[in-house]
């Protein structure tokens, strides 16, 4: 029976994928080989030995300490695109809260509550929050993943002129990208041509402050910048002092901060970017499959530590092994295993950055000795024996 410990509440679609006959779910295990996570904050988190494997239900993965886990070989997922549709589309409605003051005339016409001739009334003082359209504006995307792409996409369909910048574009995004897009490869480009900037990026010590003072300076006068991905990206007293001297026209923002409340064109709303029921159950359903793929048959799929591997089973015992990713380790797992007398019918083996994974499938079983022999090869970090159905 597997643990898999939830530090938030999990959607029940997600759950019904982990068969109650194989997995308990629960926030009170201590003894857990996995943990299904949304957003709950895991860097203090001290795991215990059996934890084999993390899948945060969502994008983002700065609430795990993904290499410390590495260390341990413990194997972080996360759920790519499954959310994408959600967040594109409060970009969409982004792109209107940036150029209208539609907030600000809401309230406006909430309080006129009461008034006489209320209709009149509330026309009377519409034109102070009227604004651009969005159409024949330039939008700048930075981030063409899974959000930037399907962002980039719903802003030709709405007949903007669209930029974007991705130096590390992958080929399925490329695919996926309209034509009409044109590929922009310095973000200077971006930051001096568009009308609407709106970013897409992971937070990593790379993209922290990304919109800094320097890239607003370069910015038209007026521009419109939304940010629906991380709070970090942008460096608040750089934004504050640019939307006081009006050279950001309007900020867009998906996390609250007491800085960009007390300014009068952010509109900052509480983190509803992934809020749809629909992306709750897609990103549950995504993460509950990988610890199923991962704990019952060794695959691993959309992880952020370690690298990608499926390797056909074809019977007996399969050994999932995690080691640094250094010189001679192969050779000397398969001579260890030799040397016990066991053969290997079939193997996989990737590496990512400093680490690899290596799956080995015996006909017999190992022995504790034999387990322990490999556990003793330096750089070696974890092995599990399983026996996929
Ligand atoms: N507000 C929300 O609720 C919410 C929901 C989902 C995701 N997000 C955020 O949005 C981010 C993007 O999500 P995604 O699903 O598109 O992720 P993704 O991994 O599919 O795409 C990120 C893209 O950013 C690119 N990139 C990395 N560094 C870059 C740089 N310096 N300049 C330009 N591009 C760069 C990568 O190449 C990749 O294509 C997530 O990391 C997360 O922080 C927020």
């Amino acid at each position: 029976m597997y643990q898999v410990k939830l530090f938030n509440k999990i959607s029940k679609v997600g759950l019904d994928h982990l068969d109650p006959a194989r997995y308990t779910c629960s926030e009170d295990c201590e003894q857990y080989d996995a943990v299904l996570v949304r957003s709950a904050k895991l860097h203090d988190t001290q795991f215990p030995a059996s934890l084999k494997c993390i899948a945060r239900a969502g994008a983002g993965v700065n609430n795990i300490p993904i290499d410390r886990c590495a260390e341990e070989g413990i194997v972080v997922f996360n759920t790519p695109g499954a959310n994408a549709n959600a967040v594109k589309e409060l970009v969409i409605c982004s792109l209107m809260l940036a150029s209208r003051d539609i907030v600000g005339g809401i309230e406006w016409t909430k309080s006129l509550a009461g008034t006489p001739d209320i209709g009149p009334a509330a026309e009377k003082g519409k034109s102070k929050f009227a604004g651009p359209e969005i159409m024949g504006k330039r939008l700048g995307v930075i981030g063409l993943g899974a959000i930037g792409v399907q962002v980039a996409n719903a802003a030709v369909g709405l007949d903007m002129e669209v930029w974007g910048y991705d130096p590390y574009l992958s080929v399925d995004g490329a695919l996926k990208m309209s034509r009409a897009i044109k590929h922009i490869t310095d973000v200077n480009e971006i930051f001096a041509n568009c009308d609407y900037i709106t970013v897409h990026v992971p937070l990593t010590p790379d993209t922290k402050h990304l919109i800094n003072a320097d890239a607003i300076a370069k910015m038209k006068d007026g521009v419109r910048i939304i940010n629906i991905a991380r709070g970090e990206l942008i460096d608040e007293d750089a934004m504050a002092a640019a939307l006081e001297s009006g050279k950001v026209a309007r900020y867009v923002a998906d996390f609250a901060s007491e800085a960009m409340l007390a300014q009068k064109n952010a509109v900052i709303m509480p983190h509803l970017g992934a809020s749809t029921p629909e992306s709750e159950d897609n990103c549950a359903k995504m993460a509950a499959f990988e610890i199923r793929e991962y704990l019952e048959k060794g695959t691993i799929r959309n992880s952020v530590n370690f690298p990608n591997l499926k390797v056909p089973y074809e019977g007996g015992y399969r050994m999932c092994m995690i080691h640094k990713n250094i010189p001679n380790m192969i050779a000397q797992i398969s001579s260890t295993l030799s040397a016990k007398g066991m053969n290997i019918e079939n193997m996989g083996n990737r590496s990512r950055g400093d680490y690899a994974y290596t799956i080995m499938d015996a006909s017999h079983e190992p022995g504790e000795d034999v387990l322990d022999a490999i556990r003793a090869i330096p750089g070696f970090i974890s092995i599990r024996v399983i026996q996929p159905e």
